[in-house]
């Protein structure tokens, strides 16, 4: 089966009967290979780099640079997935050039759609986007690069106003042409709200599960990331504590004399060792 193209995802509705929409994040190619494997509809080249990849307490560190940078590596992969990469805190708040320019970088080293955070004030920047023909796939509700603004990472959509907010958000990045959009941090209820008001998917994280897709961080559901350990992250997989093993017996090995072993050392010939005067052992 080919790649899901943008106007494919826009019309996987589960109230059309479609199946949800599977979303992972990759930074690297072998990440890339992965979940394109494991069959992944759409790898996200998130920001949340910055974090689980660069070791940075928020996403506001990352640039566009940094963005293509890992961007191009997943695509190196080809992944059978769709690649939506993130626009990076301040690619998308000067003015719509530089928008629309960013966006091109992100899609010339290799992503198929460009997302970026936000509800009503990104509308023109989503317009422009859209009218460079590049697909734009929304984010609302809790919105990291807003951490300082949101006063933390803290659950969007609580009180009746807010909520009511959000859907209104949502069907604006809808009518500004939006082929999605990712629901971080937002009550159930409200995430069903938002998915029944808009007819493009939405794909939440954190959302409850009347999403019409779900997204994780690839470093929490494979357990590689084990600092935070959000309640809506499932783990799959240890991996911090199986790579630390592997890597603690490797030490054992090394320093037993244990590795190498013969099989694993490259040899002279017999005619060679005989030319150098080296006895045979
Ligand atoms: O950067 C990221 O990983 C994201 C997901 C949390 C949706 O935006």
């Amino acid at each position: 089966m080919g790649k899901l193209t943008a106007p494919a995802i826009r019309a996987r509705k589960v109230s059309d009967g479609a199946e949800p929409l599977v979303m992972v994040t990759a930074y690297d190619a072998p990440g890339a290979r992965v979940a394109s494997q494991a069959g992944a509809d759409l790898i996200l080249v998130g920001d949340s780099l910055a974090m689980v990849v660069l070791g940075y307490d928020d996403t506001l560190q990352v640039t566009v640079d940094d963005m293509a940078h890992h961007t191009a590596a997943v695509a190196r992969a080809r992944p059978a997935a769709h690649i939506v990469a993130d626009l990076p805190w301040m690619s998308y708040h000067v003015s719509a050039e530089e928008t629309v320019r960013n966006a091109a970088v992100l899609v010339r080293a290799g992503a198929q759609s460009v997302k970026l955070e936000g509800g009503r004030k990104r509308l023109p920047m989503i317009e422009r986007i859209c009218d460079a023909e590049i697909p734009v796939m929304g984010h609302i509700g809790l919105t990291p690069q807003s951490v300082h603004a949101m006063g933390g990472f803290k659950v969007q959509g609580r009180q009746a106003e807010a909520a009511r907010r959000l859907v209104q958000a949502a069907k604006s990045l809808a009518h500004a042409g939006c082929y999605s959009i990712v629901l971080e941090g937002v009550p159930v209820q409200v995430a069903e709200m938002v998915t029944d008001a808009v007819d493009i998917p939405t794909i939440g994280i954190g959302a409850g599960p009347h999403c019409d897709g779900q997204v994780l961080v690839f470093h929490d559901l494979l357990g590689l990331e084990t600092r935070l350990a959000p309640k809506f992250v499932r783990r799959y997989a240890e991996l911090d504590a199986l790579a630390t093993d592997a890597l603690r017996r490797f030490a054992e090995d090394v320093r037993s004399g244990a590795f190498p072993s013969p099989q694993e050392s490259y040899h002279l010939s017999e005619t060679e060792l005989a030319a150098l005067g080296i006895p045979e052992f």
